[in-house]
């Protein structure tokens, strides 16, 4: 039996991949590679020493679905596909509704007409309310998220709760990540956003490598300790085990459960970069400028329930961290392009 990881040829997906192949699963990948590249997959398989099956196509095409359930013995889906940048969700809301959301829906009916009813989602701590007590438990409010990506998480997570309410063979985790960074320890695989980076970690590193001058600060005036944003920063490699605890657990039981995926602890924009100019032994030059629209001041997760109810927790700290990502960063300056 397989596992499929739709988007699993992503930042996320490709390292929850390593993590299952090496815990002995049969992975099955389908991305339509819009925001990835095939390179990263091969690389996984060089770092396992696995082979796995990819097929390039997209979680819209019901056909393309019947055909690849009917192929593989598929026991569990992790659902990674989806488009994530909140600037462009905004300009292009329709894009990601139709992406995000009524990419879900193809696969759940797909899911269905094979009668596969066990799914991983990869949710996000941005369908919190925002708030000004941390840490943030996974029944805090949710509410009305500040751009159509956000809402796209949160309509997925209300559409995949509709559903298993009303057929209880469905066995549904909702993993609420917090901000994940970092790379595998091979300096293998990483992350390689597509231009501009959007997330502070990868553009930090093209600021220590050289492609870029200047890291802008978003923001200095906030009540936290240095007036920079506060995150809660999580290794990939911790939350692509996360991702195998939660399979571990919901292919015992049905339901539709919530798990925040965090480290528990917060780190500022400046702590950061000065962690990653200790790691990689470069200077990252940075202009505290203006706040960014939609960012809050503080967020970072209250991880008891994972600890509890998936025997999992963040191992790898800020230093392995920014070790990881520089090792990636400086053998790879240009991502999988070179
Ligand atoms: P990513 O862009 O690297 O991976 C997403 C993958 O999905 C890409 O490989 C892309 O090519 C593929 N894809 C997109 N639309 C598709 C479609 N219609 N059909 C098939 N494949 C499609 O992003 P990531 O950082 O690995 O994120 C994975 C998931 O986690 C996303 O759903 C994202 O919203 C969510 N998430 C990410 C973060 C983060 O900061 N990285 C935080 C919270 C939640
Ligand atoms: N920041 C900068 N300069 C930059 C980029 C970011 O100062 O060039 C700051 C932001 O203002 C924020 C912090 O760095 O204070 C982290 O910003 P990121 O863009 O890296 O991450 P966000 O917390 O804004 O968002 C991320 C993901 C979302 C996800 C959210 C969940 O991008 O997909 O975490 O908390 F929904």
């Amino acid at each position: 039996m397989s596992i499929l990881l739709t988007g699993g040829a992503g930042f996320i997906g490709s390292h929850t991949a390593l993590v299952l192949l090496e815990a002995g699963y049969d992975v099955v990948i389908l991305d339509n590679l819009c925001n990835a590249s095939r390179e990263s997959l091969s690389r996984v398989e060089e770092i396992t020493g696995r082979d796995l099956s990819f097929i390039e196509g997209d979680i819209r095409d019901g056909d393309a679905l019947d055909a690849l359930f009917a192929r593989h013995a598929i026991e569990a889906v992790v659902h990674f596909a989806g488009l994530k940048a909140v600037g462009e969700s905004t300009a292009r809301p329709l894009a990601y509704y139709d992406n995000n959301v009524t990419g879900t829906l193809s696969l759940c009916e797909a899911m269905q007409r094979a009668g596969v009813f066990t799914l991983v989602f990869s949710s996000s701590a941005t369908v919190y309310t925002e708030s000004s007590t941390m840490p943030l438990a996974e029944d805090a409010p949710t509410g009305r998220p500040s751009n159509p990506y956000g809402s796209s998480k949160l309509m997925i997570e209300w559409l995949l709760r509709d559903l298993q309410a009303a057929d209880p063979r469905w066995s549904i985790a909702l993993l609420r990540y917090f901000n994940p960074v970092g790379a595998h320890d091979s300096g293998r695989i990483g992350e390689d956003p597509n231009g501009m980076p959007n997330n502070l970690l990868p553009f930090i590193a093209q600021v220590a490598v050289g492609r870029r001058e200047r890291v802008s600060v978003f923001g200095s005036d906030y009540s936290t300790p240095d007036g920079t944003g506060v995150r809660d920063y999580i290794h990939v490699m911790d939350l692509a085990e996360g991702h195998r605890a939660a399979l571990d657990v919901i292919r015992q039981d049905t339901g539709c459960r919530t798990w925040n995926l965090g480290t528990g602890r917060g780190y500022s924009v400046l702590e950061m970069i000065t962690a990653f100019e200790r790691a990689s032994g470069r200077p990252v030059p940075f202009d505290k400028v203006g706040r960014r629209q939609g960012d809050v001041a503080q967020c970072w997760a209250d991880v008891t329930r994972a600890g509890q109810e998936l025997g999992w927790r963040a191992e790898r700290g800020l230093d392995d961290i920014m070790a990881d990502a520089w090792r990636w960063q400086s053998a790879n300056p240009y991502g999988y392009r070179g």
